[in-house]
């Protein structure tokens, strides 16, 4: 099939290399000429496990193309993937500029009858103004799809090559056919294919990614009462995840989640919410909750250090808002530098893939380390802010003699207490054991 993506970031990227992979012709387009000059050239401007290699053989093999063309890219093309950047606006809302914008260049330049496919996360309602931006321009018949994206970055290509569910809001056989073809050759294993309504589709984003958040929340909660009453929230993570109504996913305390979608999508139905006149107070906490969350190893590096860290050099163990990924949006680790810099600290830091995107949010406000153990000559302290496996098992007594304090913060719970301690570490976790 004759494939046009539109917005080549995280999401379009993935998008238009597995379409290829399963033999369509795809044309990735993007206004971004840097990004498009480097992919030319099998240069990624992401990290994402398995993506290299997925576009370089596509493209070396013709059926994946990338050009700053966007009408050029339209015309022709059966099926349109709008994944262009939704950010939050200023009153929290998603900006559909993007979207909108490439809605009315595929009505101006389609030259056959077209699948637009919302690939973009949008509000309830967004397809009604996609329609209303394509018919502007559009001579021909056109079809809208919403179907939202559930992957997960650092596992991006996995999660759309073998998808848990495709989830498609249609209102014409013709889109229904055109985009369950397309699927057909990822849902192989029996995984659904779930067809709905289109609001019901641009709603189901929404509602999965509030619920992820809920979960995060709703433990770091947990986590920060565990350690007022003595419990171990590990051991209460394990009893409750072992209960099939509530599953062992999602069950992880930490520093508060960041990344692009959960913050903008959590404000995104937020806004929503208030527009209808229904309240969702729930989620509201959930957010209240992680921006208190993201305050926490700072917190507790404060309780150890006192006035100390103030000329302080602290060491930084991850950047990025989680592993597998160089992606440092809302990170918690962008928290913490603030406040550490705040408190008159230095910090040098150590990401083994977010180190050049550091460089481009922070410049030299931090230092950089080559290594994780680079990191630690001279400091006071180690903060663990990203679960990266290669933090997992260091070499503590390596650690112990670099640092001029024994004072380890782990925001992810690595390690284990009673064997910090009994190292003569100074160790705080989240939700276990002695945090005084
Ligand atoms: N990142 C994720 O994990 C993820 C997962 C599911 C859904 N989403 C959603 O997918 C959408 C895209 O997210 P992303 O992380 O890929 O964003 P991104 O910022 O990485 O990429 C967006 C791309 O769109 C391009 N763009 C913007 N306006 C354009 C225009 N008018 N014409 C052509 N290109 C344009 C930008 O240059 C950029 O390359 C968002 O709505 C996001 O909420 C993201």
């Amino acid at each position: 099939m004759r494939i046009t993506v539109v917005g080549t970031g995280y999401v379009g990227l993935v998008v238009g290399a597995c379409l290829a992979e399963t033999g369509n012709d795809v044309h990735c387009a993007d206004l971004d000429v840097a990004k498009i000059e480097g992919l030319k050239k099998n240069v990624l401007p992401i990290y994402e496990p398995g993506l290299d290699a997925l576009v370089e053989r596509n493209q070396s093999q013709g059926r994946l193309k990338f050009t700053i063309d966007v009408p050029a890219a339209i015309a022709g093309a059966e099926v349109v993937f709008i994944a262009v950047g939704t950010p939050p606006d200023e009153d929290g809302s998603a900006d559909l500029r993007h979207v909108l914008a490439v809605a009315e260049l595929v009505g101006k330049h389609m030259t056959r009858e077209v699948v637009v496919v919302t690939k973009s996360t949008v509000p309830v309602g967004t397809a009604d103004k996609v329609e209303t931006a394509v018919a502007k321009h559009a001579r021909l018949p056109f079809h809208l799809c919403s179907n939202p994206e559930f992957l997960k970055e650092g596992a991006a290509v996995d999660d759309f090559l073998k998808p848990d569910r495709v989830v498609l809001g249609v209102a014409t056989d013709h889109a229904r056919s055109v985009m369950a073809e397309l699927y057909a050759p990822f849902v192989r294993t029996g995984k659904p294919i779930i067809f709905m309504d289109i609001p019901s589709a641009e709603m189901t984003k929404y509602a999965a990614n509030a619920m992820l958040a809920t979960r995060i929340s709703f433990m770091n909660e947990v986590a920060n009462l565990c350690e007022r009453v003595g419990a171990d929230v590990d051991m209460v993570r394990k009893g409750i995840g072992s209960d099939d109504r509530i599953g062992p996913s999602f069950l992880f305390p930490g520093p508060g989640y960041g990344g692009s979608c959960f913050p903008k999508d959590v404000k995104a139905l937020l806004r929503t919410s208030e527009d209808r006149d229904a309240e969702m107070s729930v989620l509201r906490a959930v957010e209240e909750a992680n921006d208190r969350q993201k305050h926490v190893l700072f917190a507790k590096l404060k309780k150890v250090m006192g006035d100390s860290i103030g000329g302080a050099r602290i060491a930084v163990w991850g950047l990025a808002f989680k592993p597998q990924t160089d992606d440092m949006r809302e990170s918690p680790a962008l928290t913490l530098i603030d406040e550490l810099l705040g408190a008159g600290a230095t910090v040098v830091a150590h990401d083994p893939v977010a180190m050049h995107e550091a460089q481009r949010r922070l410049g030299d406000k931090v230092a950089y380390a080559a290594t994780n153990y680079d990191a630690l000559d001279g400091a006071a302290a180690l903060v663990v802010v990203t679960d990266w496996n290669e933090y997992r098992h260091p070499d503590f007594s390596r650690i112990k003699s670099a640092l001029s304090r024994p004072i380890v913060i782990d925001g992810r719970n690595l390690y284990d207490p009673n064997k910090m301690k009994n190292l003569g570490f100074t160790y705080r976790s989240i939700g276990r054991g002695d945090q005084s």
